[in-house]
């Protein structure tokens, strides 16, 4: 009697070169998912560098008594994304005092501008004085100040957006 070979060598060969492939395959799938779910939570785990950064506004020589508007560029990162947004602050320079406003307004947040020696929102007709403390207008507080110190004579401010609507001034993140 006769035993018959039920494995063809031929067929055992494709078979493990099918098991090798399919075992590549699997491999590859793994090692992209994974590089790629690590390339989409990076940026989360990332310090946002708007978060440390303080930005030049002018030498302080060149900065007249008074009220002064200045614009600034600031960098946001979202993610992998990046982009940049024009922004407006008011310097008041009296004596040896110096503040920073934001020019955003706290009610609805049109921008502020100056009017003499006080500052308007034309929006709703809001006023502050000087100082930036509320004087006329539907505004919930006074003009939001915006941290500043002098660094080699330079006036240096750390800008930050705030929640507008509230009488609190609530930094937004
Ligand atoms: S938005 Fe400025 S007063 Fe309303």
């Amino acid at each position: 009697m006769s035993t018959q070979n039920s494995e063809n060598p031929s067929t055992n060969r494709r078979s493990f070169l099918g098991f090798l492939g399919a075992t590549f395959l699997s491999l590859t799938a793994l090692v992209m998912g994974f590089a790629g779910s690590l390339y989409s939570i990076l940026p989360a785990f990332s310090k946002s560098k708007k978060d440390t950064l303080w930005q030049n506004l002018t030498p302080l020589d060149k900065l007249p008594n008074g009220i002064s508007k200045h614009s600034l560029t600031i960098n946001a990162q979202t993610g992998w994304a990046n982009s940049q947004t024009e922004k407006i602050v008011w310097v008041v320079k009296e004596n040896q005092s110096l503040n920073v406003f934001s020019a955003v307004c706290p009610h609805q947040g049109c921008i502020v501008n100056q009017q003499a020696n006080e500052f308007i929102c034309h929006c709703h007709m809001s006023k502050w004085k000087m100082d930036g403390v509320k004087s006329q207008g539907p505004t919930p507080r006074d003009l939001d100040k915006l941290d500043h110190r002098i660094n080699n004579n330079n006036l240096e401010i750390n800008y930050q957006n705030f929640k507008i609507g509230v009488s609190e001034k609530t930094p937004l993140a």
